[in-house]
């Protein structure tokens, strides 16, 4: 028994996936454009609980470009007046109200309190403008809701999401909240900064029609320049890629519409913005197969392409800056479901290593200039452990997904060519997502001023499934001219796996606890740092050539930083 056992255990690694991968240090492609430091959230009150504060810390602390924020309901009216304490999908800050004559009370304590718990930590505010103050809105009630993660989204589309009731109200707020942000903070810094236009005002997030957003956009973006002439500013948020021609027609707007703040013809627009989702599903067990999740990269890839595709359109407009202003698995970080049980485990930062490498293939095809893939995730104070929503972290714990991040923020400088014998074609991937063999990709950038080789390998699957190892053999070539002929680098290898840079299979391991003890906790604090696989070591630089061999769990991802 035990004998035919040992013989199952051999064959079954035996069955590793040979594959072949080789990165060309000597031939650069430009320069890899840094798109993965963007974040965001509905509920702008989680920045400043220490749980969110401490995230701040983390996401500021990723790479040496810049990461930004994104948060809805900054312009939010709390209710009962006063009361930020953080609720699913909701947030407020009572920047504006009325007195009984109707004038404007302008209050920013609670908008600097969060940009301020930004700035300190090094993340620099994508400011969402919205939503519409309860004084302005057209359809004030009912103004709040409670959002439990187990009724229908639509609840979430109350009074805020109302028309202003007027766009000189809306456009005056616009500009006093820009003027206070450049005397508090200074127009150096201001114009670091991102400001766009409300949230997919294609659904629900808008009870108005387009050419009521063209306006809303008009007063905004006049108001912004109004109040800074150099402030970047744009939009639309568009959820679902383009959305059909809503983009094209947003486009069209800037380009040589009506714009009804200023009479004028057409709006600026300094940057483009659109969001993308993918479709996990959830499969019953059958006699064979486990119940199981499936990702589904390919809806998102969809909606990036078809964006891409509109502005490519647009000679005037196809240089701009694009961000995807939600990048994300599914559409409801604050929803729970046996489709997201992806959240906590690998499978997460695999993903985003094939969907956001593919968005960069993407940006190349369509000759996009692609800025940042925003991840729409954050953290929920004192929920349990683990407990399934769209977060970074639980708890202060970071999870698989921070990991991913710390590994884009190490791929920096010039793309170099690299490709893997299992890496699926953009058009496959595109067309069938990854349903039948798994992609095992590759990402490889070089940077001059650190003399450094980043090279990043995930071997990925939609299937929640077991799968065999990949055995990776990596062949690096062209480093002579890089480093002048010399022998030796130093090689650390970053691993996100099973066992490595997993919070989550740690406190599995510990049992579950919902109340684990202070030691528990700070292991598993440690555990959700990004860790290598083996003490960084001297390898040999043969020829300018290195081949090294490795095994790559399913849902893994390896990092191998090779340095002079
Ligand atoms: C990997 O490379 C080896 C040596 O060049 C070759 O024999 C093998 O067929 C290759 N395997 C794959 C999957 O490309
Ligand atoms: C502004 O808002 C803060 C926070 O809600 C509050 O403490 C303060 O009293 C308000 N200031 C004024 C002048 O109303
Ligand atoms: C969630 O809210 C709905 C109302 O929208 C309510 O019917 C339901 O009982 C709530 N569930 C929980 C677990 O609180
Ligand atoms: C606007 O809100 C009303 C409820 O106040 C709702 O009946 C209507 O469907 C909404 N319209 C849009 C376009 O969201
Ligand atoms: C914007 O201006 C156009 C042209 O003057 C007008 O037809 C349209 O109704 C206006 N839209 C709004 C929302 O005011
Ligand atoms: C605006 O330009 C587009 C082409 O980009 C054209 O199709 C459209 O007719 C123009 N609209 C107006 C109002 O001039
Ligand atoms: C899967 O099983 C659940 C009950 O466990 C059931 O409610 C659901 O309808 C099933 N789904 C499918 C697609 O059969
Ligand atoms: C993935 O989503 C796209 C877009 O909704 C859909 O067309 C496709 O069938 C899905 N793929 C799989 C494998 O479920
Ligand atoms: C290379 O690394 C340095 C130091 O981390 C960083 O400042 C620089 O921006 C990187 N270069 C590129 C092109 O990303
Ligand atoms: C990678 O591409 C080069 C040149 O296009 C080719 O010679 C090499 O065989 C490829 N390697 C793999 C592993 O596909
Ligand atoms: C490379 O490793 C050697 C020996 O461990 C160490 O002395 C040296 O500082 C390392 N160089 C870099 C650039 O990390």
């Amino acid at each position: 028994m035990s004998g035919l056992l040992v013989t199952l255990l051999i064959c079954s690694s035996a069955v590793a996936r040979q594959v072949n991968i080789s990165v060309d240090a000597g031939c650069s492609v430009g320069v890899l454009p840094p798109v993965a430091r963007f974040f965001g959230a509905d509920e702008p009150n989680e920045a400043t609980t220490p749980d969110g504060e401490l995230l701040l810390k983390h996401l500021g602390d990723l790479g040496p470009h810049q990461t930004y924020f994104r948060t809805h309901n900054l312009l939010t009216t709390c209710d009962p007046p006063g009361d930020t304490t953080p609720r699913l999908k909701w947030g407020c800050t009572d920047a504006y109200t009325e007195d009984s004559e109707g004038n404007p009370i302008y209050n920013w304590t609670i908008v600097d309190a969060i940009f301020d718990t930004y700035l300190e930590r090094n993340v620099r505010p994508y400011v969402q403008i919205g939503f519409t103050p309860k004084v302005l809105a057209s359809d004030p009630e009912p103004y709040t809701f409670l959002f439990n993660a187990t009724n229908t989204y639509n609840i979430i589309f109350t009074g805020w999401s109302h028309v202003p009731t007027s766009w000189q109200k809306w456009g005056e707020l616009v500009y006093q909240w820009v003027k206070h942000e450049v005397e508090l903070r200074g127009a150096d810094e201001l114009n670091s900064w991102y400001w766009e236009v409300w949230n997919e005002p294609n659904i629900g997030y808008w009870n108005g029609t387009q050419e009521q957003y063209f306006t809303l956009y008009d007063y905004a973006v006049a108001n912004v320049r109004r109040a800074l002439p150099t402030a970047r500013v744009g939009g639309p948020e568009v959820a679902g890629g383009p959305d059909g021609n809503w983009l094209g027609l947003f486009l069209d707007h800037t380009i040589n519409g009506t714009n009804n703040a200023t009479g004028g013809e057409g709006s600026s627009l300094d940057f483009i913005s659109f969001h993308a989702k993918g479709l996990p599903t959830y499969t019953n067990a059958t006699d064979t197969v486990p119940g199981h999740l499936s990702m589904n990269v390919s809806a998102s890839l969809q909606n990036v392409r078809d964006a891409f595709a509109v502005i490519a359109s647009y000679p005037s407009q196809k240089k701009k800056p694009v961000i995807i202003g939600e990048d994300d698995p599914d559409g409801c970080a604050a929803c729970q479901s046996q489709a997201y049980s992806y959240r906590n485990g690998l499978i997460f930062p695999s993903y985003t290593a094939v969907a956001f490498s593919r968005d960069i293939d993407l940006a190349a095809r369509y000759d996009i200039n692609l800025e940042g893939t925003l991840t729409w995730a954050f953290e929920f104070q004192d929920t349990p452990y683990f407990d399934g929503f769209r977060v970074l972290a639980t708890r202060g714990i970071d999870k698989p997904i921070m990991n991913v991040f710390r590994m884009f923020g190490k791929l920096t400088g010039d793309r170099i060519v690299a490709n893997s014998s299992a890496q699926l074609s953009l058009d496959a991937i595109l067309a069938d997502s990854v349903r039948s063999e798994p992609d095992v990709g590759v990402l490889a950038a070089f940077n001059q001023t650190e003399s450094k080789l980043a090279v990043m390998i995930w071997n990925y699957h939609d299937d929640a499934l077991p799968k065999p190892d990949a055995h990776i053999t990596l062949d690096v070539s062209g480093l002579e001219d890089r480093w002048q002929g010399c022998q030796s680098a130093n090689l650390t290898h970053y691993r996100i796996g099973p066992t490595h840079s997993n919070s989550y299979t740690r406190w599995q391991a510990m049992g579950s606890p919902q109340d684990p003890s202070a030691a528990q906790v700070a292991e598993l604090k440690a555990a959700g740092m990004l860790q290598t696989l083996d003490h960084p070591r001297q390898v040999r630089v043969e020829h300018g050539r290195v081949e090294l061999e490795f095994a790559l769990p399913i849902h893994a991802i390896s990092l191998l930083i090779l340095q002079q």
